[in-house]
């Protein structure tokens, strides 16, 4: 449900507009994001309104908002491309900046209040811009300014505007948290309301409205999400209202269909119906080895059951709800957000949903919301703490992490030229690169990319292989991954033609099987964030393909980091691994989100 929206955020499509939210909750205060273009109804409910970054410069593009905004009285705070736009709107002037402000910088305070209380004279603050405030609209004051930018912050304390050139959302803005409570606390007079406890207790009685004496279907794949929202539904509603359905894709992790309808029929939260769907999915995927295609076939075989087993259970057509347990990076990765550039198709934002969306036909109690803030409301319901920290799952399965190709290598001039000189470069650092025939998704700069990875060998040193790893993504568009050869020495790669065969997908079934028995067993479960296993379509030194281990340590999945796995239980991964009759080799992910995202798909 949604309640008075406290604080909200106008999204221009900035890679942390959603973090600005976030931020806001952190301080126990309600916020929501909105397109900018949002109806005047809207901005009226709020106390604050916040203008987010963008990936567009203002002297560009023109991004759609509702003018209202800087009419209706209510404190706002621009950030970014919104302190640029609210100077350009209230009558000031943008111009490009001499030279780009990237990263940390010093900010150096006129004013110590309003936006700035308690917070000291110098401090760091996260730039990253081109354009700047050049000449500020009349009734603003100069409130701060790095060395590059002299309209850091402004602010009009007479009708309560501040503008902020940095991100105060970003956890590299040292005292961002205390700017953004002073905006929230301070300016806007917000008061706490947003608890664990008082956001259960508001979508409960917003399901029980909803729903009325419809049937509610949830897609309850196991994971955190959807059971969370299970539990929300049995809340809310009466045990024969709620139908669970887990649909085993033929994509799951080993045993994980059976482990899934044990821990469910346990918790007893609604009626259970498990169906293996796995032969129609993998009929479906026969030929197909594009990413996105794969990705929207799953998506609507899922709409596709789902509608026949609620048929079959005798509920009469558009007389039930879809329940889903979408959270927010599932939405932004699939561009819903208006000026999001598209990075893939989460399953539960395919066509078929988004127009069942449209007919007012879903239920997504957890949509605005993080996957730790989910794991806090799992908490708070009681469900087990197994279920609670268990590593996210995509939706799509091993079907987006066992790579398909059609077997005609990329032979670009430019991807050779880029070879040759990242080999020269990584050399320089001590390692031997190849560029690999196989391409996969990375998210930099706010947009989607698809890209080759880089494949070095040398010492196993993770400071150095980061490094590498970074200046190699920066330095060449071709290449938006780095993976690192853990065993043999590849001496030879060849791209092979391979497609989604029950094979294929049982041997990384296997090889997925290994890493959670080891990281378990090393007690390393709960520290990693999620380990994909990705199984590449590729013939190493004429042994057989290969495996990527790709642990990653995140908060939010906007953002991870790759993890450095210690090397004894590495070696023991690898070891076990290569034994997997069709593996030639063991490679190790050490790129971080962006410029690569978690899945390679
Ligand atoms: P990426 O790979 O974009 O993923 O960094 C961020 C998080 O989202 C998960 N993911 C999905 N989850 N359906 C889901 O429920 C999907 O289609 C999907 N695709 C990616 C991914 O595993 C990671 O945790």
């Amino acid at each position: 449900m949604k309640i008075k929206s406290q604080i909200l955020i106008l999204d221009f499509g900035g890679q942390t507009a959603n973090l600005i939210a976030r931020r806001v909750r952190e301080l126990g205060v309600y916020s929501e994001i909105a397109l900018p273009d949002a109806s005047t109804e809207k901005l009226k409910e709020a106390c604050g309104i916040i203008l987010s970054g963008s990936p567009y410069s203002i002297t560009d593009k023109n991004l759609k908002f509702n003018p209202e905004v800087f009419k209706l009285g209510i404190p706002l705070l621009g950030i970014c491309y919104g302190h640029q736009l609210m100077a350009k709107e209230l009558g000031g002037r943008i111009g490009r900046a001499g030279t780009r402000e990237f990263g940390k910088t010093e900010l150096e305070l006129e004013r110590e209040e309003g936006l700035f209380q308690g917070t000291p004279e110098k401090q760091v603050v996260w730039m990253s811009h081109y354009d700047q405030v050049t000449e500020m609209p009349a009734g603003f004051e100069l409130l701060a300014t790095t060395r590059e930018c002299r309209v850091a912050a402004m602010g009009d304390h007479g009708r309560k505007y501040y503008g902020v050139q940095f991100h105060p959302e970003v956890a590299h803005t040292e005292f961002g948290m205390e700017m953004i409570a002073n905006f929230v606390f301070d300016v806007c007079k917000c008061e706490k309301n947003w608890s664990v406890q008082g956001y259960l207790k508001r979508e409960i009685e917003s399901i029980r409205k909803r729903a009325g004496k419809k049937k509610v279907l949830l897609l309850a794949s196991g994971g955190v999400d959807s059971t969370v929202v299970l539990a929300l539904l049995s809340r809310a509603l009466p045990k024969e209202q709620v139908f669970a359905l887990h649909i085993d894709t033929g994509f799951m992790r080993k045993n994980e269909t059976t482990i899934i309808e044990k821990t469910l029929r346990k918790l007893d939260l609604a009626e259970l119906h498990v169906v293996d769907a796995s032969r129609e999915f993998l009929s479906a995927l026969k030929n197909v080895v594009e990413p996105e295609e794969k990705r929207k076939i799953i998506g609507r075989i899922f709409v596709d059951i789902t509608k026949r087993e609620i048929e079959q259970a005798g509920v009469e057509e558009n007389n039930w709800f879809l329940a889903q347990g979408t959270i927010y990076p599932d939405t932004i990765e699939t561009a819903r957000t208006k000026h999001s550039d598209k990075i893939k198709t989460h399953h539960n934002r395919v066509e078929q949903i988004v127009k069942m969306i449209e007919l007012g036909n879903v239920i997504e109690p957890l949509e605005q919301l993080y996957k730790d803030e989910v794991r806090e409301l799992g908490k708070e319901l009681g469900l087990p703490s197994e279920l609670v920290w268990r590593h996210p799952f995509p939706g799509p399965g091993l079907a987006i992490r066992a790579l398909c190709s059609d077997g005609k290598k990329e032979k670009s001039k430019s991807l050779i030229e880029a070879g040759k000189k990242a080999s020269k470069k990584a050399r320089e650092l001590g390692f031997s690169l190849k560029i690999l025939p196989v391409k996969s998704v990375g998210v930099q700069a706010d947009l989607r990319t698809y890209a080759h990875p880089a494949l070095l060998e040398g010492e196993c040193d993770w400071e150095k292989l980061e490094k590498t790893s970074t200046m190699l993504t920066n330095e060449f568009s071709e290449i938006n991954r780095v993976v690192f050869a853990v065993k043999p020495r590849v001496d030879s790669v060849k791209l092979v033609k391979a497609t989604l065969t029950k094979k294929r997908l049982n041997l990384l079934r296997e090889a997925d099987a290994i890493v959670h028995e080891e990281i378990k067993k090393a007690g390393l479960y709960k520290s990693i964030w999620q380990f994909p296993v990705v199984l590449l379509p590729l013939n190493v030194n004429s042994e057989g393909e290969a495996i990527v281990l790709r642990p990653v340590k995140s908060r939010e999945a906007m953002t991870a980091e790759f993890f450095r796995l210690e090397r004894e239980v590495l070696k023991k991964i690898a070891e076990r691994i290569l034994e997997l009759q069709g593996v030639g080799a063991v490679f190790f992910d050490i790129t971080n989100k962006p410029p690569a995202t978690i899945e390679w798909e």
